[in-house]
């Protein structure tokens, strides 16, 4: 976007200039990266205003964005901010929306949020054709709370505004402007054509303004959005709060909804749900910052991959370089094997293309880019080559003997292993430098979440190309260092192990699930280890044993697993599936349990609800303490990150160590004391300091 030419007079304030042409004054916002209305913007834009108050030649106004985009929104930073040092964006709305001439509202990159709330406070709005304009709030726990569930519904209709609140997803321009949200699409230059379509307008009156406008909505339009909020935002604040006052819209004065908005919007802003979703936002935002890496780090160009096993997690990972046309060749050691993996992932494609999300073509286009081959040799030309074979030492070291043998200077040699030391796997190769583990969840077309393991010798050009190229595939990258299962698995392992002693001391599976999901959880931890298999834990403890030197694991579990109860995948496991995935409780569990805890000894004793969502959740907690106390993860956020994207925390809680920080860490220490477990030293020090994990990440971040 070009700026103005030769204005005829300009002034300034630190974050808004002001322009004329001819007589429209253009204030343009400079508050990089985002525009975001941060202190300072609204007194930029009120001088603006007074400008063309005072000044009889200026007929009209046009607010554009400086650099990349227009508003992306009210500062976030600023939300826990004193009202009175707080950026009063309504105050601006209120003023912009009463002025005495016509002011247009010029939109590239993304208006969201208040960004947009100012563009509806305009008279007009015109933007460029790949502009996007939404209301993300709902995303924050909060709610549009500067006129956007009053003005909205008023220009697009209830059906629609609702549709972008609760989902907090953007419209592309071309449908803004067939919902009137624009009024004209720019063909060339932004500023030009806000600027043309201002002195078009000049002296048109009376000036519109969709405040003064009504909106319209039935009882069972609103009857069914509450209804539908149970499966959407189950266990959330802000999307009941935002129907509420969309249907205040179509009922009351818009003065009324724009008063009660106010006040609910303060109520969901200060709730632990909110403060949970800011959190998440600026963590995920974090987790891709590596200290001593930046933006002169060199990279590699990934324009090939390779992958060495196709069964569930290497088809898996094979489709999200295709889904960004990165050519794959896919690696088996046996025809039928290959076969069965290309059979799965066109069928992913293919049900893609039947609910409507992909043409044929594309699957097809897809598919052109998978290479299936029997031979490792054919990976010699790959930028990356990652290894997805089960979990077995031996077996990852032979194959990256090959790979050394094999792959071209420079490539990166990537493992997925879940656990094992990539340490280990790094030093059969004569290039520990180029060897990373990338470990994709399961399924691994879907999960959002990478898993990045920096192993000791790892260089920082394999590193920085993996976490840019986590971005390319749309994942969330999340560097982690090298231990047993490092972040993810390590703690869930503590958090199983803890779901299990709640069973021996009494409590029932479904209700130590049902604990979780009042967390909002969509599993518990049994839910969880039928989905994944029953045997997998099985083989491990087992082997662990046998390697130790120890008797054979008999815990409840493992009598579960010798019954041939491993899960969903046998409709039975702790869980009878009768109908194939839903779970209900067993009887034959029952049985094993009962004999159990008769053989044992042991007592059962009623555990409450609230007893195992504390001690499942703390058990994290507490090892994701140790774990940063290690330096395996760099931040608590990094954590919280890891569990959103990869584990189903809902996101409303923040994750583990923000759920922990809102509990109070005193309270978690004390928690622990009292269920008998010895609190991580660094959990122990934050409570005796008085402090959370976020100031942990903060003074780790200033060091
Ligand atoms: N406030 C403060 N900082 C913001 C911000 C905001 N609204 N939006 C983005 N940022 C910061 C990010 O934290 C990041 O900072 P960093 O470089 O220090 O990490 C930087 O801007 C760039 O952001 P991204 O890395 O996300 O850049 P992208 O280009 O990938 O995405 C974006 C740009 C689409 C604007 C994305 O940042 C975004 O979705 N932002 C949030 C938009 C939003 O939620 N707006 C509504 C705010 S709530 C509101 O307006 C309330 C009102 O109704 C009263």
């Amino acid at each position: 976007m070009s700026q103005a030419q030769s204005p005829s007079s300009s002034g300034s304030s630190a974050l808004v200039d002001t322009s004329r042409q001819g007589n429209v004054l253009v204030l343009t916002i400079n508050n990089p990266p985002v525009n975001a209305f941060s202190p300072g913007v609204p007194e930029g834009l009120h001088a603006g205003l007074d400008m063309a108050e005072a000044d009889e030649g200026i007929q009209a106004v046009v607010i554009i964005g400086g650099g990349r985009t227009f508003i992306a929104g009210a500062d976030i930073k600023t939300f826990d901010m004193p009202r009175e040092q707080a950026p009063d964006l309504r105050g601006f709305i209120t003023r912009l929306d009463a002025f005495s001439k016509p002011t247009v509202a010029a939109i590239h990159g993304t208006a969201l949020g208040g960004g947009l709330e100012v563009a509806l406070a305009c008279n007009y709005r015109v933007a460029t054709p790949d502009a996007q304009l939404g209301l993300p709030e709902v995303k924050l726990g909060v709610l549009p709370g500067a006129g956007g569930t009053q003005r909205l519904p008023r220009v697009v209709g209830v059906q629609k505004a609702l549709e972008m609140m609760l989902s907090g997803n953007p419209v592309r321009a071309a449908e803004a402007e067939a919902l009137g949200l624009v009024d004209e699409l720019a063909d060339g230059d932004l500023l030009t054509a806000a600027v043309a379509y201002a002195e078009a307008v000049a002296m048109a009156r009376p000036l519109p303004r969709i405040s003064e406008r009504a909106a319209e909505g039935s009882a069972e339009l609103f009857a069914a959005a509450r209804a539908g909020l149970g499966k959407t935002h189950k266990g959330q604040l802000a999307p009941g709060l935002i129907v509420d006052l969309a249907e205040m819209a179509t009922q009351k004065p818009f003065q009324e909804g724009w008063d009660a908005e106010a006040a609910l919007f303060m109520q969901a802003k200060d709730s632990p749900q909110s403060r949970g979703l800011r959190h998440i936002f600026f963590a995920e935002r974090e987790a891709g910052k590596i200290p001593g890496l930046g933006k002169t780090t060199p990279q590699l160009e990934i324009r090939s991959a390779g992958i060495i096993g196709a069964g569930t997690m290497g088809g898996g990972i094979a489709m999200n370089f295709l889904n960004v046309g990165i050519p794959v060749t896919i690696v088996e050691t046996a025809q039928d094997a290959l076969d069965r993996g290309l059979g799965v992932i066109r069928k992913n494609y293919e049900n893609t293309a039947k609910k409507g999300r992909m043409s044929m073509d594309d699957v097809e286009k897809r598919m052109a880019l998978l290479t299936p081959t029997l031979s490792m040799d054919d990976l010699k030309d790959a930028d990356i080559i990652i290894e997805a074979v089960y979990e077995n030492m031996d077996v990852k070291k032979e194959i990256f003997t090959r790979l050394d043998a094999v792959a071209k200077p420079g490539a990166i040699l990537a493992s997925n292993t879940s656990t094992l030391d990539v340490n280990e796997i790094a030093s059969v190769t004569k290039r520990p430098e180029s060897v990373i583990g990338l470990h994709f969840f399961s399924p691994a077309n879907v999960m959002k979440l990478l898993e990045i393991v920096r192993a000791d010798k790892t260089s920082d050009t394999v590193l920085a190309t993996s976490m840019a190229l986590a971005k390319k595939i749309r994942k969330v990258g999340v560097v982690v260092g090298v231990c047993d299962g490092f972040v993810g698995n390590r703690m869930i392992h503590h958090y199983g192990d803890e779901a299990r002693k709640l069973v021996e001391e009494g409590a029932k599976p479904q209700d130590v699930d049902a604990a979780m999901h009042t967390l909002g959880l969509p599993m518990g931890p049994f839910e969880m280890s039928d989905m994944a298999g029953l045997d997998v834990g099985y083989l491990i403890r087992q082997h662990q044993a046998k390697v130790a030197g120890q008797p054979k694991p008999d815990g409840w579990l493992d009598r579960i697993v010798e019954q041939g109860r491993k899960g969903q995948k046998t409709q039975a496991g702790i869980y009878d599936y009768p109908d194939g995935r839903k779970p209900v409780p067993s009887a034959a569990t029952d049985e094993v349990l009962n004999t159990y805890r008769s053989e044992k000894g042991l007592q059962s004793r009623e555990i409450s609800q609230e007893e195992a969502t504390k001690r499942l959740t703390y058990s994290l907690v507490n090892e994701g303490a140790q774990i940063l106390d290690e330096g395996i993860a760099q931040r608590a956020g990094d954590i919280d990150v890891i569990y959103i994207y990869g584990y189903g925390f809902p996101a409303y809680r923040g994750g583990p160590m923000q759920y922990a920080d809102e509990q109070g860490l005193s309270s978690v220490v004390a928690d622990l004391e009292n269920y008998g477990h010895t609190p991580a030293p660094l959990l122990k020090k934050l409570a005796q300091e008085g402090k959370t994990f976020a100031d942990w990440d903060k003074e780790k971040a200033r060091a």
